[in-house]
């Protein structure tokens, strides 16, 4: 991936220490969950309830914003930072080659 500019990381920190994590982690995961409803067949331990509020769903989003919270702190080393989790989801049978970080070159995201 490319390098990110100091303001990138400041901006990245920035706003990642302004978030509600566990919460918006929580609605994310709930996403996953109506968009690909497959996926609910991985989290047993979720017994059927998939709601942002059930207290098991909110329990794994702190679990997740956390791992998100160590990238962020590590955002220059990335993909180190993030193999252990890659190579657990690979074990727990999540298709990891969906979730690959994108190389984006960002002339390309703009519109002027
Ligand atoms: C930003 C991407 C993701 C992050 C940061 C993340 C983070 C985590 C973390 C920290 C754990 C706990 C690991 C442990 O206890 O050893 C976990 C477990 C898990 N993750 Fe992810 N994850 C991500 C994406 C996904 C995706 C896309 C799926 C599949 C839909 C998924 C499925 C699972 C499953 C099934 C578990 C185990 C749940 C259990 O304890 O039974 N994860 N994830």
């Amino acid at each position: 991936m490319g390098k990110l500019t100091d303001g990138e990381i400041n901006h990245i920190k920035d706003t990642w220490e302004n978030l509600d994590k566990k919460g918006i982690t929580a609605r994310a995961l709930t996403r996953v969950f109506v968009v690909y409803p497959w996926t609910t067949r991985l989290f047993s331990k979720l017994r059927g309830k998939f709601a942002a509020g059930d207290p098991a769903v909110q329990e794994h989003a702190e679990k997740v914003a956390k791992a998100l919270g160590d990238t962020v702190k590590s955002i220059n080393k990335m993909e180190e930072a993030l193999g252990p989790l890659s190579e657990r989801h690979q074990t727990i049978g999540v298709d990891t080659q969906n979730f690959r970080i994108q190389h984006v070159d960002p002339e390309s995201l703009c519109c002027h």
